[in-house]
């Protein structure tokens, strides 16, 4: 089955490393990038709050590509990888001191370095959290300290927290404390229309390089009744029927692929 010679693809379609310029334009990421910009550029914390496959990894990429070096020294940072050791590492580096291996020693570093300079002076620390919902409890715990607005006011650190709605539970948990009230921005993403759906698929086969939509309306309309605009399943379906399509030698990918598809993806 190759996708070249069948669709005219110059590279595989619907996986994650989508390229920024290739993105597929929606209002509602530009919001949820763009509010999150606004809660940088005040020097707050952002947190995006989102089922899975919605759109939110994507969105801290955009963000990424859209913060100077010159003035942010960012650093994305996947929680559900994360220890204690590994955080007090990548906040060290995003607020420029020497490396800590304990939390202690990187609060040491960082009262320092603020002691003796002006916090103004330097390019300001963005951490982004991505599967926020993952965070240990003895990593929150140490954000908690970091993002104390003492501490914080000297640091400037602003976070970005993005996970599935668990993170939002987490948060109002935490509501009394630090980092909820260092979150001055929430963004949301929502799942497609069927419109948009079909749009969608349709921009990502174009994008990788096919020149005709080889989806027709009923596979369309299948790739929402099962993925329900859901970005991730969407590209999982899409996909799949393309390969089917491709290897039955067919030109066109139809409801029947969708269907097929859906059954070797998730079988029952
Ligand atoms: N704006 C977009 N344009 C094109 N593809 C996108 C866009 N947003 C997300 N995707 C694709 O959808 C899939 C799921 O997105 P992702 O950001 O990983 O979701 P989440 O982090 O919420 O689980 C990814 O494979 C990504 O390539
Ligand atoms: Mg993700």
């Amino acid at each position: 089955m190759d996708l070249k010679s069948a669709f005219g693809c110059h590279t595989t379609p619907f996986t994650r490393e989508v390229r920024l310029e290739d993105l597929y334009g929606l209002s509602v990421f530009d919001q949820a990038r763009d509010g999150i910009l606004r809660a940088i550029e005040k020097r707050s914390s952002a947190a995006l709050i989102a089922p899975a496959g919605s759109g939110k990894s994507t969105v801290l990429r955009a963000i990424l590509g859209r913060l100077p070096e010159a003035r942010y020294v960012t650093h994305y940072v996947k929680c559900s990888e994360i220890g204690k050791r590994d955080m007090c590492r990548e906040i060290a580096r995003v607020a420029s001191v020497p490396s800590a291996s304990s939390f202690p020693a990187l609060l040491h570093n960082l009262q320092e370095k603020f002691e003796s300079t002006l916090v103004d002076a330097g390019r300001r620390p963005v951490l982004l959290l991505d599967e926020g919902h993952e965070l240990r409890p003895d990593v929150l715990a140490m954000l908690r300290v970091v993002t104390n607005f003492q501490m914080d006011s000297r640091l400037v650190l602003s976070l970005v927290l993005a996970g599935q709605p668990d993170l939002g539970k987490l948060l109002a948990r935490d509501n009394q404390d630090a980092i909820a009230r260092r979150i001055v921005h929430y963004a949301s993403l929502r799942a497609l229309s069927r419109d948009e759906t079909a749009q969608y698929v349709e921009h990502r086969i174009s994008v990788a390089g096919a020149r005709h939509c080889p989806f027709d309306a009923t596979a369309l309309d299948a790739i929402y009744e099962i993925g329900r605009g859901n970005l991730r399943a969407t590209d999982n379906l899409a996909l799949e029927s393309l390969e089917l399509a491709a290897a039955a030698k067919l030109k066109v990918v139809g409801a029947q692929h969708v269907t097929a598809a859906r059954k070797t993806l998730w079988p029952a």
